[in-house]
């Protein structure tokens, strides 16, 4: 079993849809030690709590700065002997403290078409630009905001009459499929 940990900060349907394709069998060999939110009432935190898991809540700006709130972080991950971490939502970038020890085995899914599009509110972006396709890309994750090595992506059509919530929808039924296949893929 390859120990991972999950990040959110919101709805949190990617980590669900994770959580149930494990517990259906359809992700096998990961074991989910736990969900790591900076966002102590957002709604992922009870999606977590609703599949037993350990949630931890740690709100950043209780620490005296990024660096000490990664540091508790991460003795949290090493507690659990994490060996990968998969974001899912997570609107943070991960610093040094993390990546010195993870980088290599942090993977983050992104809702464009990268290099499209980075950072806040891509879909949004895409959507205000005009394009007629869209997507999600699955990444590692380096010091940058959404510049890590690309993995795999999955496009979309964008139509005439799409707002952002039919556009996060469709793009959102991507990424139930393209995040099991990469981490099945990946993290062996
Ligand atoms: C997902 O669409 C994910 O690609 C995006 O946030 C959404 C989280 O939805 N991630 C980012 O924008 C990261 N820059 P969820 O909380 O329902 O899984």
């Amino acid at each position: 079993m390859v120990k991972i940990a999950i990040f959110a900060s919101g709805s949190g349907t990617n980590f669900d849809n994770i959580m149930r394709r494990v517990a259906a069998g359809q992700l096998t060999n990961i074991e989910v030690t736990a969900l790591y939110t900076d966002q102590p009432t957002a709604p992922c935190v009870q999606l977590g709590q609703q599949h037993g898991l350990t949630v931890h809540t740690l709100s950043p700006k209780s620490y005296v700065d990024k660096a000490a709130y990664e540091q508790d972080v991460l003795s949290r991950l090493q507690a659990e002997q994490v060996e990968w971490i998969v974001l899912a939502g997570y609107m943070r970038l991960i610093g040094n403290t993390l990546l010195d020890v993870y980088e290599g085995k942090i993977l983050n899914i992104h809702p464009s078409l990268l290099p499209k599009y980075k950072g806040i509110d891509a879909v949004g972006q895409a959507l205000n630009n005009g394009e007629n396709e869209t997507g999600s890309t699955v990444h590692y994750v380096d010091a940058g905001m959404d510049t890590g090595q690309i993995i795999a992506q999955r496009t979309c059509p964008i139509y005439k009459d799409d707002t952002k919530a039919t556009l996060e929808d469709r793009i959102k039924a991507l990424e139930y499929e393209l995040y099991p296949e990469v981490i099945q893929q990946i993290i062996r």
